[in-house]
């Protein structure tokens, strides 16, 4: 498989990130690329929610937002155009509940990162998102969660793993804990990574 030919150092890496609810994942990364380092920048958030978070979260931080339907996620010519338009050079997933089709993921190899919020392969696969992965966690028993950053391929959550961080999990977690303490290893781990993927 061809990976990510490292993005030269001359201008920053135009990055989409696609996130369809809170977008907290989404606004780490648009500070961390203005405050922390400059050598990527979010330079459009596509969104398949007009309602979501991540669209006002978008909105605040000025950076140019795009609500798409499915129909037009699916929509091989649509979504090129809409890229290009960007000049997008890589995707990074955050949040983002729609399947991402096949000419996307071939067309970005090796430049399209998602985060889940569990230590893959436990917890991963069709139906296992946000809340849900947390639901599982705790109906399980599992002692330890965590989060992974994998390459999307075309076999839900089953891409090459880049990196993971694992949290405790306290017998009295309820799935809202669960969540919290995963928000808080993203928001420490994420934006790092994805810039550790393109550039080191
Ligand atoms: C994150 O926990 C992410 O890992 C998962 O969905 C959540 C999105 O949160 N896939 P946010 O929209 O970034 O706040």
């Amino acid at each position: 498989m061809v990976y990510f030919d490292k993005h030269p150092r001359s201008t920053p890496l135009r990055m989409a990130v696609f996130a369809s609810g809170e977008g907290s994942n989404m606004e780490n990364i648009v500070r961390y690329c203005r405050h922390v380092d400059r050598r990527a920048e979010v330079a459009l958030v596509v969104c398949n929610r007009a309602e979501a978070g991540a669209v006002g979260r978008a909105q605040s931080l000025g950076v140019d937002c795009e609500v798409i339907s499915r129909s037009l996620l699916n929509d091989k010519a649509g979504m090129e155009a809409l890229l290009e338009a960007h000049r997008v050079d890589a995707i990074v997933l955050a949040g983002f509940l729609l399947m991402i089709p096949e000419f996307l993921i071939s067309r970005y190899r090796g430049r399209i990162l998602n985060i889940h919020p569990s230590l893959l392969p436990r917890h991963g696969g069709k139906g296992m998102y946000g809340r849900h992965v947390h639901e599982a966690v705790v109906a399980a028993g599992d002692t330890v969660t965590g989060i992974t950053v994998h390459m999307v391929s075309e076999a839900c959550d089953e891409g090459r793993i880049l990196f993971q961080a694992a949290v405790d999990v306290d017998a009295a977690d309820t799935p809202a804990d669960v969540e919290r303490k995963i928000h808080a290893l993203e928001a420490a781990h994420y934006p790092r990574v994805i810039m550790d993927t393109f550039f080191e």
